[in-house]
């Protein structure tokens, strides 16, 4: 199991991509978002991926450069997309690649925050905030599942953020337990 990965999870909206980004700056460590690599390397959108090769599809490509990154992944933050742990493979894959780092969000935020969404295929269409309440409550409990720790973010700033996940993951980095 690798130490020196930060892995980030946690619901559409929660903030994994601006808080990985000054983590891995912070911590001069690498950053990357699985969402802008599969993009980057299928070099389609996501909301495309999902309208013409299905949800499906998108699923084993996640399952698929996860596997990669546990074998490659080094010193790096990596910022999942929110769906990745639902499947239980994935699971097991993020725990191989680092430490799990839950961002726990309340749903009323995440809503607030995807009003204005146009890209994510989940939080499109009608009875969005239905669903996203609907999703968000199914996913809680597998985001906890997974994770070696959990960051509450509401009310919090990115930097109050990243200073609680280096506080908490410290020791681990180092060779301790969480
Ligand atoms: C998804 C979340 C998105 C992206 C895709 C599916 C999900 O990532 O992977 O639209 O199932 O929750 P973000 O969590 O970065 O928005």
């Amino acid at each position: 199991m690798k130490r020196n990965n930060l892995i980030l999870i946690g619901f559409m909206g929660c903030g994994k991509t601006t808080v990985g980004k000054c983590l891995a700056e912070d911590l001069g460590y690498c950053f990357l978002d699985t969402d802008e690599l599969i993009e980057a390397e299928q070099n389609k959108k996501i909301s495309d991926i999902f309208e013409k090769e299905g949800e499906e599809a998108f699923r084993r490509m996640e399952t698929e450069l996860l596997e990669r990154l546990v074998k490659e992944a080094d010193k790096t933050v990596i910022a999942t997309g929110g769906g990745m742990p639902v499947k239980e493979e994935n699971r097991m894959l993020l725990k191989k690649a680092g430490i799990v780092c839950f961002l726990e969000t309340e749903p009323e935020t995440v809503l607030q925050r995807l009003k204005q969404d146009t890209v994510r295929p989940l939080a499109a269409g009608e009875d969005r905030e239905k669903r996203l309440l609907d999703l968000h409550k199914f996913r809680k409990p597998i985001y906890r599942m997974v994770a070696d720790i959990c960051v509450k973010t509401d009310g919090k700033d990115c930097d109050d953020i990243v200073r609680e996940l280096e506080e908490r993951t410290a020791s681990e980095r180092k060779g301790g337990a969480v």
